[in-house]
């Protein structure tokens, strides 16, 4: 298989306020050695914005992209439909519905236009972040070595007895 460590990891959210969650995507490749970048790009308020990000995905080597949303959270699917790079989505957390809606909306996307679903929020933002970097790791063997390494690590911390 050939190699490509230039590639790299786009998070995009649609707005400021899903940054609480989303830079915890963050946080997870920076513990994993994954080179990122992180945008902020609405589906309805910046489409523009989000066309020309779309555009430019593969000439700016983005390898996977995560998308978080909240509420009808579009974005993931928009960005999947405009691209061919995996798309991986973060259900953030709405205030009247909790991100039922934000999780309904992701996960349900009709046949032909793929978006990996994670769960609400936190845990979602890291576990799209650690699948992120395992897609990585296929073309990208020091990615490879952090992400067995972090979960060696995470293995050793669960005690065998509780306190
Ligand atoms: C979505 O609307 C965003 O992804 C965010 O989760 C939600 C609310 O956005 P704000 O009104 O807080 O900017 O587009």
């Amino acid at each position: 298989m050939k190699k490509n460590s230039k590639l790299k990891v786009s998070i995009i959210m649609g707005s400021q306020s899903d940054y609480k969650v989303m830079k915890l995507a963050e946080k997870t490749l920076k513990k994993i050695g994954v080179s990122f970048e992180t945008k902020i790009i609405s589906a309805h308020r910046t489409p523009q914005r989000m066309y020309e990000y779309a555009a430019k995905v593969e000439r700016n080597h983005i390898g996977v992209i995560i998308a978080g949303a909240g509420g009808s959270a579009h974005l993931p699917g928009m960005v999947s439909a405009l691209t061919h790079v995996p798309v991986f989505g973060v259900p953030v957390e709405s205030k009247k519905l909790k991100g039922l809606d934000s999780l309904l909306s992701i996960a349900q996307m009709p046949k032909g236009i793929p978006v990996g679903t994670l769960a609400i929020g936190e845990d979602g933002a890291v576990n799209a972040a650690l699948l992120a970097a395992a897609v990585i790791a296929n073309n990208n063997p020091a990615v490879r070595k952090k992400l067995k390494s972090f979960r060696t690590s995470q293995t050793k911390s669960v005690k065998k007895t509780p306190k």
